[in-house]
C-alpha cells in the first residue's frame, strides 16, 4: 500500500474480532515507524500503554464498573457549542450506519458503551504525555499517533483513537499502573476490524481544503 492509500484507506473502526490477536510483530514493526515521527526538540512525548489479555478484560470490567456507577453526559460534552455541528453530523453517519435512529436513546447509549470495551478490540490502548509539556508536545503526540494509525493500516490492522477513555482516568491508572506524572489524552482500540460491521466501512467527508487553509502572497 503506498502512503496515499494509506491515508485515505484508514478509518476509525468501532467493532473489531474480538478473536483475532494482531500479532506482536506487526505491532511492533508499527511502533517502531511511528517513534520515527517528529516532535519539539525531539522530545518524543509520548507514552503509549498497551494492555492485551486478562489485563485488558480486567482494565474493561473496571470501565463498564465506572460507567454504571458515573454514566458520562451523552451528546456534545467537552467541545465549545459552536463546534458541536461538526459532531452531530459524524454522529448521524456513524450512528445511522450502525441502524441507530435519532430518537433511539438507549440505542445510541448501547453503542457509546462500546468505547468502554475498546469496541472489541484485542489491543486497549492509552496515550498519554508527561504533565509538564504543553500544547506544543501533544502536537507531537499527534504525530506520532497518525503515524501510528497509517502503519497499522498499510499491515491490515484497524484502530479507533478514543477521547472517551480518557474519561476515567483514576481507573487507566489503577488497572495499567499509570504514574501521577503522565497526563492521559485518550485511549485507542487497536485489532482486526470486523468486515460486517456496516459502520466499519464508512467514509467520514471532510470540509474543502479552502475552509481551513489560507494561502498569502502579497
Ligand atoms: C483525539 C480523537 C478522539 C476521538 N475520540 C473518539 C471517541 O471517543 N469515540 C469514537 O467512537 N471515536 C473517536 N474518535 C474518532 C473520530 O470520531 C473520527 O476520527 C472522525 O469522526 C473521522 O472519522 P475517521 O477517523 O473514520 O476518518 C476520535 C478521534 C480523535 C483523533
Amino acid at each position: 500500500m503506498g502512503l496515499d492509500e494509506a491515508i485515505l484507506a484508514r478509518r476509525s473502526s468501532r467493532m473489531f474480532l474480538p478473536d483475532k490477536p494482531v500479532p506482536r510483530e506487526l505491532l511492533d514493526k508499527a511502533l517502531a515507524l511511528a517513534m520515527r515521527a517528529p516532535s519539539n526538540s525531539n522530545t518524543q512525548p509520548w507514552h503509549v500503554f498497551l494492555a492485551t489479555g486478562q489485563r485488558r478484560a480486567r482494565l474493561v470490567d473496571a470501565l463498564l464498573a465506572a460507567v454504571d456507577a458515573n454514566p458520562p453526559a451523552i451528546g456534545s460534552a467537552g467541545l465549545p457549542p459552536r463546534f458541536a455541528d461538526r459532531r452531530r453530523q459524524s454522529g448521524a453517519l456513524i450512528y445511522g450506519a450502525m441502524g441507530i435512529e435519532r430518537s433511539d436513546a438507549e440505542g445510541r447509549w448501547n453503542a457509546q458503551v462500546r468505547n468502554w470495551e475498546f469496541f472489541h478490540a484485542p489491543v486497549a490502548g492509552v496515550v498519554c504525555m508527561h504533565r509538564e509539556f504543553g500544547n506544543v508536545d501533544a502536537v507531537g503526540v499527534g504525530m506520532f499517533l497518525q503515524t501510528l494509525l497509517l502503519a497499522l493500516t498499510e499491515r491490515g490492522i484497524g484502530s479507533c483513537v478514543q477521547v472517551s477513555i480518557a474519561l476515567y482516568p483514576d481507573v487507566l491508572r489503577e488497572q495499567l499502573g499509570i504514574p501521577e506524572e503522565l497526563t492521559i489524552l485518550c485511549g485507542m482500540s487497536i485489532g482486526y476490524a470486523d468486515p460486517q460491521f456496516a459502520a466499519n466501512n464508512l467514509d467520514i467527508p471532510r470540509n474543502p481544503v479552502a475552509e481551513h487553509v489560507v494561502f498569502l502572497d502579497h
